[in-house]
């Protein structure tokens, strides 16, 4: 089973949920089973490791970005990850303009997948350390729900 989550720079919220799920995998006892990766829709950070406030935040709750290098999405991914997690409308919507019309990738709204209060999970690039912590919250309970449902189908 492979997930890639996807936002616009693939350096602040996309490369937060890969640390999250990854970790929530090995607690889980599904780190063997569970590939996890993220990307961006543009190209702009591409071989950048994430950026260094979404780092800083989730290593405080436990989560270690720093291995992680920025890519871009392509068409291939539909054909490569069964499930492709957009974290806001915009990135759903230029995923969509690049899915092949075959491909197995089952392409989503991230939060609205997992029943959250809000779909989208906010671009914290141009905010303060507040929008890290808010987007952190959003990730921590909708991968909550991912897990449960990989669980079910690994
Ligand atoms: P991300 O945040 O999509 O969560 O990685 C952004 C990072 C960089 C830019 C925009 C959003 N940017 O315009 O450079």
């Amino acid at each position: 089973m492979r997930v890639l989550f996807v936002c616009l720079g693939n350096i602040c919220r996309s490369p937060t949920a890969e640390g999250v799920l990854r970790h929530k995998l090995r607690e889980a006892g599904l780190a063997d089973q569970v590939e996890v990766a993220s990307a961006g829709t543009g190209d702009w950070h591409v071989g950048r490791a994430p950026d260094k406030r979404s780092q800083a935040a989730a290593r405080l709750r436990g989560y270690d970005l720093s291995a992680q290098r920025a890519q871009q999405v392509t068409r291939a991914d539909f054909a490569t990850y069964d499930l492709i997690l957009a974290m806001d409308h915009s990135n759903l919507r230029n995923l969509e303009a690049l899915q092949p019309a075959r491909g197995k990738a089952e392409l989503d709204l991230f939060l609205r997948r997992y029943q959250s209060d809000v779909d989208e999970v906010p671009d914290p690039y141009h905010d303060g350390d507040q929008g890290f912590e808010h987007v952190l919250d959003l990730i921590e309970r909708a991968t909550d729900l991912l897990v449960i449902e990989l669980k079910g189908r690994v």
